[in-house]
């Protein structure tokens, strides 16, 4: 099929291909470590206005904005603040230090936006806060360092499956967006852990993610017994109905019923799996590309088989559960 959007290898020429048309104010889908993003120029408004208008997304609902430093990110946050540590064994470091650690980890820090900041106020949806992440994908930090600091969202239409390839970015943003720069398949396969700074000093996880461990905190804070578990908050963005393929989804499947596509995990077989050893972060590698394939199979259902509320199995149950949601 011919496509009207431009998809070119994410090598040297394609990364500067990318940066014209980030110069220019277009918007160019890029891998992240997590999943693909659609990125604009942070401080670009007029940019940052189609990307919304690309997106189909509510004006209400905030950009991350990458960063390929922690300088760049001092532009947006007091990077030097000392914060309270939550569950962490390092006792109270800055902000930068813990950041570092963080975004290490594909996590994404919400935190206080810094007065005459240098972004577009339709970026942080006119907050006090902005979310900031430092992707682990070279692709993604070479056109940061070359572009600037970058507003990006998941690089699908608002409501839709995130994408993990650049087909799965076509499949509901061609003609819609300048340019995908393809590196293949994302290596976490869900979108970042979404931490919150809290006014107390403390650390809310708004969104669950890669960096999760049984108790469901982040791995790399060092959860101690006695903390209580922590429920989810709801970023903004989070909506009910989210990561829809389009067609009815059934959870917690054992078997096939009548039209359904069933996505197995584990000793459950289906039409395809999520992993069949049953391991989770293999599942979250696989999920979105599962769930496009299943809305491009002719069967008008689609069945998930249970996967495990461990790790990042947390993640990968929150985003089943708002595809689920009809
Ligand atoms: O892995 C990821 O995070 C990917 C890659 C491309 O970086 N991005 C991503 O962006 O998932 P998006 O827009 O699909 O989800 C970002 C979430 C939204 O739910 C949004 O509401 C929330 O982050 N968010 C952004 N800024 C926020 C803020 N200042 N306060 C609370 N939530 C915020
Ligand atoms: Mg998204």
């Amino acid at each position: 099929m011919a496509h009207k959007t431009p998809t070119v290898p994410a090598d040297r020429e394609g990364v500067a291909r990318a940066l014209r048309v980030l110069e220019n104010g277009g918007l160019v889908a890029l891998p992240t470590e997590t999943v693909y993003g659609l990125a604009a120029r942070a401080d670009d408004a007029e940019a940052v206005a189609r990307l919304f208008s690309a997106k189909g997304r509510p004006s209400f609902n905030p950009l991350i904005v990458h960063v390929a430093s922690l300088e760049q990110a001092a532009a947006f946050t007091d990077i030097e603040r000392r914060v309270a540590d939550w569950r962490s064994p390092h006792g109270e470091i800055s902000l930068g230090e813990f950041a570092t650690e963080a975004w290490g980890r594909s996590a994404t820090l919400v935190v206080p936006l810094r007065l005459g900041a240098p972004v577009a106020r339709e970026v942080t949806a006119g907050l006090d806060t902005i979310g900031l992440r430092l992707p682990n994908h070279p692709v993604a930090r070479a056109v940061i360092a070359g572009a600037g600091p970058l507003a990006a969202p998941s690089a699908n239409r608002s409501g839709f499956t995130s994408p993990t390839t650049a087909d799965h970015v076509l499949a509901t943003l061609d003609g819609r967006i300048d340019l995908v720069l393809d590196a293949g398949p994302t290596a976490a396969g869900v979108e970042s852990t979404i931490l919150k700074l809290r006014d107390d000093g403390r650390w809310a996880i708004l969104r669950a993610g890669p960096a999760f461990n049984e108790a469901g905190a982040p791995q790399f804070l060092a959860p101690s017994a006695e903390k209580s578990r922590q429920t989810t908050i709801e970023a903004p963005g989070q909506l009910a109905r989210h990561y829809s393929p389009g067609k009815p989804v059934r959870l917690n499947a054992h078997a096939r019923e009548d039209g359904e596509y069933l996505i197995g995990f584990g000793a459950v077989t289906g039409d395809a799996t999520l992993s069949a050893t049953g391991d989770v972060v293999e599942a979250a590698r696989n999920l979105y590309a599962r769930l496009h394939e299943a809305a491009r199979s002719d069967n008008p259902r689609i069945a998930v088989a249970p996967v495990p509320e461990q790790g990042v199995g947390i993640a990968i149950n929150d985003r089943l559960r708002r595809a689920a949601t009809p």
